[in-house]
């Protein structure tokens, strides 16, 4: 079943560019997938569940780390389809809010994969309810648009570029859904987990400068906007798009400063 539709349409629209610049995104998203092997690797692990797992890269890097068997699970058919041609772990396709998982995970990882649930209450239920007494939670997720500027500029670009798109709702489901720390230690406390501890972590993204304009010409609402002009004047847009960038460019390099919650909970005796 899936409840979180309009989530499950705009995954698999975008994961075609997603997984299109797999590696490039793998690149730049590396230091937040460390935090998560590092936390994963503190002690044995059985059984690991990656949720939105995307194209597949953290769960297979937890199961080199670890030995564990991983599980990934996802919304997006177009994501999945790119993570199941590496092997190495188990994709599941399906809403993790809502999913009866058949087993228990001693772990539940989420790189930026628990952002966009229309209930977080319901769906941070539901994953307690697939881990283990005494197992562990481990997530990381974006802090404020503020704290994060380079996504502040691509989503200026994006509502320059379509300027009609209705605005996000700063609470639904987003990137910055659980920017508020505070709200995000509630969501956890009410779904059931204990031992809630949100902290801070900022970390320099980087990737080499030639990869900017395929990394841009594929992620997220500039690609949606980009892909609804004609043909003919992508190409000038997108240098125009390039140029926004030039304040994170140096010596060859883009870099993204990012600023992550990295939240980790317990699930009860
Ligand atoms: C920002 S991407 C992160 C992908 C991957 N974790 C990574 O870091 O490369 C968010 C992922 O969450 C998935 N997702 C969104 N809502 C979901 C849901 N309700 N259940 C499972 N996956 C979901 C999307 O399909 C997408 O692959």
């Amino acid at each position: 079943m899936t409840v979180n539709s309009e989530q499950a349409a705009w995954w698999d629209t975008a994961g075609h560019g997603w997984a299109q610049i797999q590696d490039v995104v793998g690149l730049v998203l590396r230091p937040y997938q460390d935090l998560l092997v590092e936390a994963a690797s503190r002690r044995p692990r059985r059984r690991v569940l990656d949720v939105g797992c995307g194209t597949g890269g953290t769960t297979r890097a937890i199961a080199a780390a670890t030995g564990a068997g991983c599980v990934g699970v996802d919304i997006s058919e177009t994501m999945l389809a790119a993570a199941r041609e590496h092997g190495e772990a188990e994709f599941v396709k399906a809403d993790a809010q809502v999913h009866a998982f058949e087993e228990r995970f001693d772990l539940v990882v989420s790189r930026f994969g628990v952002m966009f649930f229309d209930d977080p209450v319901a769906a941070f239920r539901n994953l307690l309810a697939a881990t283990t007494p005494g197992g562990e939670l481990c997530f990381v997720t974006w802090r404020t648009a503020e704290e994060n500027p380079v996504m502040t500029t691509s989503s200026r670009v994006a509502a320059s570029l379509a300027p009609d798109a209705p605005a996000p709702d700063p609470d639904g489901p987003g990137p910055f859904s659980l920017a508020d720390a505070g709200r995000t230690r509630g969501i956890l406390a009410e779904a059931g987990w204990t031992d809630v501890d949100v902290q801070p972590v900022d970390r320099d993204c980087v990737m080499p400068e030639e990869l900017l304009v395929p990394y841009l010409s594929n992620m997220g609402s500039i690609a949606r906007a980009l892909r609804e002009r004609p043909e003919s004047e992508r190409g000038e847009l997108l240098r125009k798009i390039r140029g926004e960038y030039d304040p994170f460019v140096r010596d060859g390099e883009m870099h993204f400063p990012g600023g992550v919650w990295q939240v980790t909970a317990s699930a009860p005796l």
